[in-house]
């Protein structure tokens, strides 16, 4: 309890109680790389999964949800980088290695095999999903260890359409968000065109002066997967990356084939996009196209560490979880680096309802009436809104106002006695005394 008083009696908190309360304070505290999303980033997830969803929607998508917790097994070898820093792992009380979701293409894919979907479901099977994943990440701006995703697979088309598709559908959205974005595109070939590959590459790193200059992590990836060494953003490795041989050179006609559809689509649907032959993803199960969705700041620079999502074509995948061949491509945004560049550039999303109705009232028994009403015109499908708890007129107009409503309702103790209603025009401020048995008709007049 603290011990002191200030004159006007307000208790004073000593230096201990301040420190008890800061002590307090920090252990409550969210965890580090984990994010609350409150006020307007929320308006705008909603507005973003909203419309995602709708998208996904129109184009044949079906939602789905698949758990957090996973098989650890699943995850493990698909990370170019050190999997065991990137998986948050648990052994559960049977002994049995499990892992919070690093990403939910793999159970989606798993859902498919284990549910049958192939045999019930019509091909090519479109599926999407929304939710948290987890990443045992180095912290730094933009990089959480838990963020959101929403990912778009199609799985059993092996047409460079499904590609375009969804870089048509982000690309599109961005438009749409106001946000400026240039596509990268790449193609990795199939296993036999990149083991060629990486053989010349790897011969390309371990020339003279070249393996000195990587950085200590890429210096032990080499061995593993040097197509890992393109990615990196260490400005040392990212000059040497400049001038390593390119995979396109590499692909064979078929993937070659692919690869020039998919840009004539691009071209057609006017897609701004780069062809970044060091594109080569964090993850490793990808062949053909590749492809990720990098912003533009103000200044007019690709920011490349910030990419908004990403995916491609990863037929292979499939086979190693599900035993069968099914030709599949999908992508994943991070919806917390999206609020974040709608957030720096000050978009909020979220969509005013239209047509906004509040619902004001000033007295005990007119609180009981307002509730009434308020039922009667939501059963009606008006948009209605209301603060109950609120008794001030001025904070309830001002709320009405922020809400951008287009009519204030308004219930005293006058109004209660002789059922009327006040209906105040939020643009014009003009008030007119309603009956309360005229108020529906007398609304959809006026809002229609
Ligand atoms: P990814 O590139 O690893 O792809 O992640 C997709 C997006 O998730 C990234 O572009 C980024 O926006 C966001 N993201 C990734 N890591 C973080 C992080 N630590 N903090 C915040 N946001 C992050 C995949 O996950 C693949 N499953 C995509 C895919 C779907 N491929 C085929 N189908």
């Amino acid at each position: 309890m603290p011990k002191t008083m200030k004159k006007n009696n307000e208790p004073q908190l000593s230096k201990k109680d301040v420190g008890l309360r800061s002590r307090a304070l920090k252990d409550v505290s969210r965890a580090l790389g984990t994010k609350d999303l409150l006020g307007d980033d929320f308006s705008n997830l909603e507005a973003v999964k909203m419309s995602l969803i709708d998208f996904f929607k129109r184009y044949g998508f079906t939602e789905m949800e698949t758990p957090i917790l996973e098989k650890a097994e699943m995850f493990k070898n698909n990370f170019r980088r050190d999997a065991s820093k990137e998986l948050y792992e648990i052994t559960s009380d049977k002994g049995e290695k499990l892992a919070l979701r690093s990403e939910l293409t793999q159970g989606i894919i798993r859902a498919f095999f284990e549910h049958d979907l192939i045999n019930s479901m019509p091909q090519p099977t479109r599926l999407f999903s929304v939710g948290p994943v987890f990443r045992q990440e180095k912290l730094q701006s933009s990089r959480y260890r838990q963020f959101t995703q929403i990912n778009a697979e199609i799985l059993g088309e092996n047409k460079a359409v499904a590609e375009a598709l969804l870089i048509y559908t982000m690309f599109s959205l961005c438009k749409e968000w106001g946000l400026d974005i240039e596509v990268q595109i790449n193609s990795l070939g199939k296993s036999e065109c990149q083991k060629e590959y990486k053989t010349r590459l790897n011969a390309y790193y371990k020339e003279r002066g070249n393996r000195a200059k990587l950085c200590n992590e890429c210096k032990k990836l080499l061995a593993k997967d040097p197509l890992a060494l393109l990615d990196c953003t260490e400005k040392e490795c990212m000059g040497l990356a400049e001038g390593a041989p390119q995979i396109v050179d590499f692909l064979d006609e078929e993937s070659r084939d692919h690869f020039s559809k998919l840009v004539e689509y691009l071209d057609e649907l006017e897609v701004k996009y780069n062809f970044n032959p060091r594109l080569v993803r964090g993850l490793n199960y990808y062949n053909d196209a590749v492809f990720e969705f990098w912003p533009i700041a103000d200044n007019g620079q690709v920011q490349y560490k910030y990419a908004l999502g990403g995916g491609g074509r990863y037929d292979k995948l499939i086979e190693k979880i599900g035993g069968q061949d099914v030709p599949a491509v999908g992508m994943a945004l991070g919806m917390e680096r999206i609020l974040y560049k709608l957030k720096d550039k000050g978009l909020i999303l979220f969509p005013q309802p239209e047509n906004l109705i509040f619902l004001a009232q000033l007295s005990e028994q007119a609180k009981l009436k307002s509730m009434q009403i308020f039922e009667d015109l939501r059963r009606e499908g008006f948009n209605i809104r209301n603060s109950f708890a609120a008794n001030s007129l001025k904070k309830q107009l001002e709320e009405a106002k922020q809400l951008q409503a287009r009519v204030c309702l308004i219930l005293g103790k006058k109004e209660l006695s002789d059922d009327t209603i006040l209906l105040r025009d939020m643009d014009s401020g003009v008030q007119e005394i309603v009956p309360q048995k005229k108020l529906i008709k007398d609304l959809q007049k006026k809002l229609n």
